[in-house]
């Protein structure tokens, strides 16, 4: 038997859902014959799974009155990585570069403070920024940025973010009325996200901060899934049970594919503001192995300090108003740390993360292959659906 005689017999073998065999298309790069060890290299275009194990049994098939010892090998494309807004499918803020979700496992943490400093410092270093308060049980960003009490500007049906500190900010506590509570069910959290990106004039922004509701429940879970999130910024305390909260926000973001641009370790020792000197309560420098558990890093350790619950409550964020401190050093530092992951992904913008597929219709399907094929022939001059492929 001869290496001719296998290609020969290949020859019978038809790409799934073609009518050209897999020689035809010229997919089998090589065949080694070792006696009656056989070993053939398929370079095959598709990454689904099921194309791979019918080819593998069609081979056989036709080999099997061969007697040979088969190996079948795969060259194929990677596979696309899944974005985390796959589920909604919607990108409904293209005119955001780059949504950075800051998030944690537990209440109380700092994730609003994380926020706020992390924000005001990206826009000191030159950023287009806005927060997007997504805490919508207890909206603390406006008092945090001092817009708390300040009328909205209404254009037509839609409203205009406030700004302060160079930061563009909406959150529901800006909209409703002081103290008002609401009772917000599951949809209406969604919905009332949804509206916070799509119903306010958001301008062109290189970052939109979004604060989350503590923990990673359900409403984390939804809200998470639908909008695009380019990284995930992980808040805690340094002590080993916060740190155990914050394995599960970690788990979120792996698992709705968002990458984690770095553990934000908060309350991470005390400075003392009579004498200036650190010392450690809550612990320090417990994230760096979780950080590495996680192939992460620590963007910055930011000490218990008065003059930071000083900066909340006051509505003047201590990066802005105290530059000089060793902590506005740190979240500056941060916010550089984010920035340069940012733009280390810019061949991924947010424009681009608009799937192509209508809602219902997989990207595998015959019919997706087709809008596949007709959107990149016409690239180049953009499709005109409004996809962002120009
Ligand atoms: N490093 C710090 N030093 C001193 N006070 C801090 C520090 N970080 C946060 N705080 C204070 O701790 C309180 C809780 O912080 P923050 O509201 O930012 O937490 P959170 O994680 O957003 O809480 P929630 O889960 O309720 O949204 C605030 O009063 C804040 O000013
Ligand atoms: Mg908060």
């Amino acid at each position: 038997m001869r290496i001719e005689d296998i290609k020969k017999a290949l020859e019978s073998v038809k790409y799934p859902n073609f009518s050209k065999s897999i020689v035809e298309f010229g997919f089998v790069k090589d065949i080694l014959l070792d006696d009656k060890n056989c070993t053939i290299l398929l370079d095959i275009t598709s990454t689904a799974k099921d194309v791979e194990e019918e080819l593998r049994k069609d081979i056989s098939a036709c080999l099997s009155s061969f007697g040979l010892n088969l190996t079948i090998n795969f060259n194929k494309p990677k596979e696309q990585t899944q974005q985390s807004n796959s589920v909604s499918g919607k990108n409904i803020a293209p005119q955001i570069k780059k949504i950075v979700m800051v998030s944690s496992g537990k209440g109380g943490v700092g994730k609003s403070t994380t926020t706020v400093n992390l924000a005001v410092a990206s826009a000191m270093q030159g950023k287009k920024v806005g927060i997007l308060d997504a805490d919508i049980y207890g909206p603390n960003i406006p008092r945090m940025m001092g817009v708390n009490g300040m009328e909205v500007e209404v254009l037509g049906n839609k409203a205009k973010p406030l700004n302060a500190y160079g930061v563009d900010v909406m959150s529901m506590g800006i909209l409703m009325k002081e103290g008002e509570a609401v009772i917000w069910r599951g949809a209406m959290i969604m919905k009332a996200i949804q509206q916070l990106l799509t119903d306010i004039l958001w301008e062109e922004l290189d970052i939109l901060f979004i604060d989350m509701p503590p923990g990673t429940g359900d409403a984390q879970l939804t809200l998470a899934q639908s909008v695009p999130v380019s990284v995930g910024i992980n808040v805690t305390t340094p002590q080993h049970v916060a740190l155990d909260d914050s394995r599960r926000s970690l788990d979120m973001f792996q698992k709705l594919h968002i990458p984690v641009a770095g553990i934000v370790e908060n309350m991470s020792g005390f400075i003392c503001p009579n004498c200036n000197t650190e010392s450690d309560i809550f612990g320090m420098g417990t994230c760096e192995d979780l950080a590495k558990e996680y192939n992460t890093q620590v963007l910055g350790n930011l000490p218990i300090e008065p003059a930071i619950r000083k900066g909340g409550d006051s509505g003047k964020p201590i990066v802005y108003f105290e530059p000089e401190s060793i902590t506005a050093k740190r979240y500056m530092i941060a916010a550089d740390k984010l920035i340069s992951i940012l733009d280390s992904q810019n061949e991924v913008s947010n424009a681009d993360i608009q799937p192509i597929m209508p809602a219902g219709v997989s990207a595998c399907s015959t019919e997706g292959q087709k809008i596949k094929a007709e959107h990149e022939a016409k690239k180049s001059g953009g499709c005109g659906t409004g996809c962002g492929c120009h």
